[in-house]
């Protein structure tokens, strides 16, 4: 393939990546985004295997055969629930590629073209600050992404990591990297300033999202989509490859706002959050001490109530995507609407492990999206619903961030349920949510409980419908 239609069919494709990301901006178009971006990232994967830079096709296709293969074997395997820490571990495939592409790039630097000496070395400094930026880059957001990947596991514990000064720390991290940098460039590659900075970026990384606690995980997950964006554009610097720079910045910036959607969602400042969770050193929360008494319902009771209904609102959290109750809540609904009673969904931004999480399942059990409503739609039509089912959500009905200074989720907006007539749980446990913080919505005179799997509850009052 000629250089000529190389650069063609990398500009086609990154058309396609821009198409993709419009179509995944809304749920109904979703299918049809995804679509583009296959066809983009094929086009480019023809364009670059067959291109004039590539050598050693047998290795790529050898490569590709056994990534592909364990890519699919994996994306089969991985349940819903699991999605989240997929996404982790594969930004963190992102950072290593960019480590490695810089190491290798610094041991062997592309020939660069130019004729007139002094633009050579103009080159040749712009090529070793690639070189340590897209290093530095990849190292953080492969140790973050792994300690990201161990908090959504559970096998890393959630609740932020307070090592003293550690705000000193991170400056002082990012200051000597810096120092090494221009040492770098001035000695004309310096592989023990490159190493240093590498091992120095590897611990910011993981301490970075260390920091941050529980509740403010979803921000942490889209800022290592950011930066496993930044880390590729790197890489495409580095490499010369136009597309790479392309489609990394697209990843880069789409995640960066994607964080600050979060932020502002969960009413968190963006700067604290990426600086590693400034003003999170709260006490520990005053809602953990006991509440009082809580009540509980059986599937009957509730049924019956449901049917004296007028306006009934369903907020899922993640219980709801761990028992896959969203087909019987879907019947529960489409049965309730065929009997007159208003039925509605009330989605949190960060219900779930993953940005929206409940919407993807909801549009899997075809629940209409007309009555799929967001938080801030929602909130002020609570005092008017006679009955809110609260299925497996936790962190994001809880009244303590509005009324607990304290409490490690204070401040973040909730999906205001309490302000209904009747309000039923459905959960396991008393156990907490993600967040780890006892919710005193559980103990309010117009709350019940209705203990079990959600799917199993959902099923008992399909029964009695
Ligand atoms: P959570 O606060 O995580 O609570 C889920 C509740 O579901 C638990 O209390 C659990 O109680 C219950 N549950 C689990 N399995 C169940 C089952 N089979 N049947 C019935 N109930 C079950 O949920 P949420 O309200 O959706 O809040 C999400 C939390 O995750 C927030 O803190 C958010 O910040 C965090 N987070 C979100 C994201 C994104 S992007 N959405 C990413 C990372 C973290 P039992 O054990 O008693 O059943």
């Amino acid at each position: 393939m000629s250089e000529g239609l190389t650069q063609a069919a990398y500009i086609v494709a990154a058309l396609f990546f821009i198409l993709s990301l419009a179509g995944l901006s809304k749920q109904e178009s979703a299918r049809t985004g995804n679509y583009f971006g296959i066809a983009g990232m094929t086009i480019a994967l023809i364009a670059t295997i067959f291109g004039p830079e590539a050598q050693g096709i047998t290795w790529i296709i050898v490569a590709m055969v056994i990534g592909g293969s364990i890519g699919i074997y994996y994306a089969k395997r991985v349940e819903m629930t699991e999605m989240p820490e997929l996404v982790a571990i594969l930004h963190s495939f992102v950072g290593l590629a960019a480590v490695l592409v810089g190491y290798n790039s610094f041991i062997e630097p592309p020939a660069m073209g130019l004729a007139n000496p002094a633009d050579l070395h103009a080159e040749h400094v712009i090529h070793m600050v690639e070189v340590f930026l897209g290093v530095f880059i990849g190292a953080v957001t492969f140790t973050g992404s792994i300690v990201a990947f161990g908090k959504l596991r559970g096998v890393i514990s959630s609740s932020a990591l307070n090592i003293p000064h550690k705000h000193k720390w991170n400056l002082a991290a990012i200051v000597i990297s810096t120092i090494l940098m221009i040492y770098f460039v001035k000695v004309d590659g310096s592989m023990f300033a490159l190493i240093v900075m590498t091992l120095i970026a590897l611990v910011f990384g993981y301490h970075l999202v260390a920091s941050i606690g529980g509740a403010d995980m979803p921000v942490v997950v889209s800022m290592l989509n950011s930066y496993s964006g930044w880390a590729a554009a790197a890489a495409g610097f580095m490499l010369a490859n136009d597309l790479l720079i392309v489609t990394g910045a697209l990843v880069g910036s789409s995640g960066a706002i994607l964080s600050y959607i979060m932020c502002k969602a969960m009413n968190r400042s963006f700067v604290s959050v990426i600086a590693g969770g400034f003003g999170n050193d709260v006490s520990a929360s005053s809602s953990d001490e006991e509440q009082g008494e809580h009540q509980e319902a059986s599937a009957e009771e509730v049924a019956e109530m449901l049917k004296d209904a007028r306006s009934v609102v369903i907020t899922p959290g993640y219980g709801m995507a761990v028992a896959q109750a969203q087909y019987p809540v879907h019947e529960i609904t489409d049965r309730l609407r065929q009997q007159g009673v208003e039925v509605r969904f009330g989605i949190h931004p960060v219900a779930g492990r993953l940005p929206g999480h409940m919407n993807v399942l909801l549009a899997e059990a075809k629940v209409p999206y007309d009555i799929v409503l967001e938080m801030d739609e929602i909130n002020d039509d609570f005092p008017q619903t006679d009955v809110v089912l609260v299925i497996g959500a936790n962190d994001t009905v809880n009244p303590a961030a509005m009324e607990d200074p304290n409490s490690p989720i204070a401040g973040m907006p909730v999906l205001e349920v309490w302000n209904a007539k009747h309000v039923i749980v459905f959960k396991r446990s008393m156990n907490t949510g993600y967040a780890g913080v006892q919710n005193p919505l559980f103990f309010k005179e117009n709350s019940q409980m209705l203990f079990g799997d959600a799917k199993e509850s959902c099923n008992k009052i399909l029964e009695h419908l």
